[in-house]
């Protein structure tokens, strides 16, 4: 376990400081999930600019947009790096989308939790087997949900450490960030959209709406897919 010098020491440290001091302490532990969002550009330009010894992956729910896959393309010639895909079960979403349809998520909520499940949480599991770290580029700014989020925190039900090293920056300070390093983003932040997931949940935003009014904005309930609850599928959303 982290003592509470270590865990303050890797709260002062800068964003490369702070991740290289978590890839040390765990070596060949700690993985990161990307989005492809701004916040997770900005955490793979520092892992891959600092050599820092992180898996990057991200979960292909096969519904993400034309300009995110082009983005992962783009990331990967840029870092030469190479992003790790994780696809859902396909028996899941075959048996899902033959008794449900192809966009039963607009629905219902509970067909919504269902389609995030497979997709996106199953996958997510097999992603974090065996690792003692997972990095998520969660800010405390996003939601009412994250805002009480520390920077680490032990997992007890996925037995890991969550580590969220952006969650006290700020949106300014992350699109400066992306500006100063030239990090390479979505074309789809330049069309109104703000945080992006898969594409028939996700629409752009009016200026003044809330940052994540464009997710599921068809349903009133909390605005959260299931990736970041703690417990499992009957908590999702
Ligand atoms: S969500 O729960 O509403 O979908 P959001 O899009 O805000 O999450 O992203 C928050 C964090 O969750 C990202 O920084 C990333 O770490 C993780 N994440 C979300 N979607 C994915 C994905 N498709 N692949 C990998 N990580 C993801
Ligand atoms: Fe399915 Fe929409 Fe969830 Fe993507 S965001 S997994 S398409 S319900």
């Amino acid at each position: 376990m982290l003592t509470t010098e270590q865990i303050q020491q890797i709260e002062q440290s800068s964003l490369p400081g702070a991740i290289q001091l978590v890839a040390d302490l765990f070596p060949g532990k700690v993985v990161f999930s990307s989005s492809l969002g701004q916040e997770d550009q900005v955490i793979t330009a520092a892992i891959c600019k600092n050599k820092i010894g992180v898996e990057i992956f991200t979960l292909d729910t096969g519904r993400l947009f034309y300009e995110t896959y082009e983005l992962i393309e783009r990331t990967n010639a840029r870092y030469k790096t190479n992003l790790k895909i994780y696809f859902p079960d396909a028996t899941d979403v075959e048996a899902f989308t033959r008794a449900k349809g192809m966009n039963s998520f607009y629905e219902s909520v509970e067909n919504r939790k269902e389609c995030c499940h497979i997709r996106k949480v199953k996958p997510l599991n097999r992603a974090l087997e065996g690792a003692k770290v997972w990095i998520t580029g969660l800010r405390a700014e996003q939601s009412d949900n994250r805002k009480d989020m520390p920077m680490i925190e032990w997992d007890e039900q996925r037995q890991l450490y969550k580590f969220n090293p952006l969650i006290n920056w700020s949106y300014d300070e992350m699109i400066a960030y992306i500006n100063e390093h030239n990090v390479p983003y979505n074309t789809l932040h330049d069309k109104g959209f703000i945080s992006i997931g898969c594409a028939p949940c996700t629409r752009a935003i009016e200026p003044g709406e809330d940052v994540r009014a464009g997710r599921w904005w068809w349903e009133a309930s909390q605005k959260e897919c299931g990736l970041h609850s703690t417990v499992g599928k009957e908590k999702i959303g």
